[in-house]
């Protein structure tokens, strides 16, 4: 074979590999601080040709904001590289609703890293949204560090939501705003009165594709029909789940039923284990045991006590323990019970004994952990009495009555305009967490431990420092 001869097939490969771009390309594991997560998709491959990936108006494309390497969401980590890369010329850094005011100085790096310091930081978006005509309440004062928000257009810092496992989403947006009502649609709220149905999340995902392209991507023209179906059909075919654990090693070993293939097997419907009237299809009762991933590794680190005379049995390995622990957070984050007070859309509206639940009964959608029907809950996180300096910080005045709260985010109040919404947000899909921090709408919690933390306190539950960390244990692994 001559060195000519081989030169040019060599170029004709590469020539061919440069006309097939890797398009359709093996899911492959992506390495996040706690080990690999990994999505599968229905249709066998990551098209990487699909629309999804394809810059719209202003150079962004839905990639540019939810990067599969980041759990399909946005990661401080990743974005301050991609600052670092492109000198803050890469299509995710524009004032539109990347900067913390679409009116910053970005002349110079140094403006532009003190400009975009929200995304750097939290890998929040700016979404600008006004108090809604007819609303039950008025601005009185915005306290925006960065002087732009007014009623005409609030800033709302906001991390964007995976665009994965949407399999389990009874609500789209964090505030429910691309969750159309439907009264033709047999989605309803079990009870409601009058009754509340929903529109199928094709519907909704299918509006949200195209107001995405119109406001982050700033298009002048819409999104044609065929892209439009085209995106929603490969965002519904993704499953992401942690499928490797540093510390507990292969999550689907030893009977564990971790990893991104059972969760694409996993059963969803509108309704399934709700809260409060049952499933809305088997009518079975609500069952709080929601989380049923880990419960083999229960008995991994209790050795047998050794008998009188007997050689001390062998401790557990190191992974044997890891592996019992999130058994162990698996039991806590189903039955640990504690008191659900004041919490808005939960403990005004649904009737359960004596208020008490665990962590399921607002995750309740089995082995997802999103709520199973379109209700949206105030856990607190927007609470004023809780806003860090770098958040904007808004005032309330309810007009009937002349009460005044203080909130950085009214979440879905400014979409139905009604006091009673303040603070609501939608209780997200918890699998793939450990690729995906930080956590919350807002990105206040720097890690899981902080999310426990935040739900130690809220809720006053006593965990012992050994409970905390086993909640945090099966976290990490979903
Ligand atoms: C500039 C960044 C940005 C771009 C570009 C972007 N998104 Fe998003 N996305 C977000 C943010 C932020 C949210 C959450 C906003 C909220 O809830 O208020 C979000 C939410 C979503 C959700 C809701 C998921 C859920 O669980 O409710 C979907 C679906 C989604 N985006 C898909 C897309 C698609 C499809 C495109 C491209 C057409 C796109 N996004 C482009 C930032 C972005
Ligand atoms: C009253 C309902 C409710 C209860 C009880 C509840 N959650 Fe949540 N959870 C939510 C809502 C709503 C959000 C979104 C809040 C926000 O971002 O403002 C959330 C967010 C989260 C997140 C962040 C997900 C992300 O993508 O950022 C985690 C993790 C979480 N919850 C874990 C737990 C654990 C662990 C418990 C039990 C200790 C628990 N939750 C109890 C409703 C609840």
């Amino acid at each position: 074979m001559s060195f000519e001869y081989r030169r040019s097939s060599l170029y004709a490969m590469l020539m061919l590999a440069a006309l097939l771009p890797a398009r359709a390309a093996a899911p492959q594991p992506q390495a996040n601080p706690d080990g690999t997560a990994l999505t599968l998709s229905a249709t066998g491959t990551i098209d990487g040709a699909n629309p999804f990936f394809k810059p719209m108006g202003n150079g962004r494309s839905c990639a540019t904001c939810h990067q599969q390497a980041d759990g399909w969401t946005l990661s401080p980590r990743s974005l301050q590289a991609r600052f670092a890369a492109s000198q803050g010329a890469d299509p995710v850094f524009q004032l539109v609703d990347g900067a913390n005011s679409p009116l910053a100085a970005t002349a110079t790096l140094d403006q532009k890293r003190v400009a975009y310091s929200m995304l750097l930081t939290k890998g929040v978006i700016r979404i600008g949204m006004p108090v809604p005509p007819g609303a039950e309440f008025t601005l009185v004062r915005a306290d925006d560090p960065y002087g732009y928000a007014s009623a005409q257009e609030l800033s709302l810092f906001r991390r964007p939501l995976p665009s994965t496992n949407l399999a389990f989403a009874a609500s789209v947006m964090w505030d429910g705003r691309e969750t159309q009502t439907d009264p033709a649609s047999t989605r309803c709220i079990a009870d409601s009165r009058p009754a509340l149905c929903f529109a199928t999340l094709d519907a909704n995902l299918l509006r949200q594709a195209s107001d995405a392209v119109r406001g982050h991507a700033q298009a002048a023209q819409a999104l044609s029909a065929a892209d439009q179906r085209a995106i929603v059909d490969f965002e519904r075919s993704l499953f992401t789940a942690q499928l490797s654990s540093a510390a507990a090693g292969s999550l689907s070993d030893a009977g564990a039923l971790g990893g991104p293939a059972r969760l694409a097997v996993q059963p969803f419907y509108f309704g399934i284990n709700d809260v409060q009237a049952g499933d809305y299809r088997t009518l079975a009762p609500f069952n709080r045991n929601a989380m049923t991933l880990f419960g083999a590794w229960r008995n991994l680190a209790a050795p047998p006590v050794p008998g009188r005379g007997a050689p001390a049995p062998a401790p557990p390995s190191a992974q044997s323990q890891a592996r019992a622990s999130v058994a162990r957070g698996e039991a806590i984050f189903n039955s640990r019970p504690f008191n659900i007070a004041q919490v808005a859309g939960f403990s005004d509206q649904l009737r359960l004994p004596l208020q008490r639940g665990t962590c399921t009964s607002c995750h309740d959608a089995p082995n997802a952990g999103a709520h199973s029907v379109a209700r949206l809950f105030n856990t607190g996180v927007a609470d004023g009495a809780t806003r860090t300096p770098d958040m904007p910080l808004y005032t309330l005045k309810n007009i009937a009555t002349g009460e005044v709260i203080t909130t950085s985010d009214p979440g879905a109040a400014l979409v139905s305009g009604k006091w009673r919404d303040v603070g609501k947000f939608k209780t997200p899909n918890l699998r793939a967490l450990a690729a995906r921090a930080p956590y919350f709408h807002d990105g206040s919690a720097r890690d899981l431990q902080g999310v426990v933390r935040f739900y130690d306190r809220r809720f006053r539950m006593g965990l012992t420092q050994q409970e905390s960390a086993d909640l945090v244990a099966f976290l990490k692994v979903l």
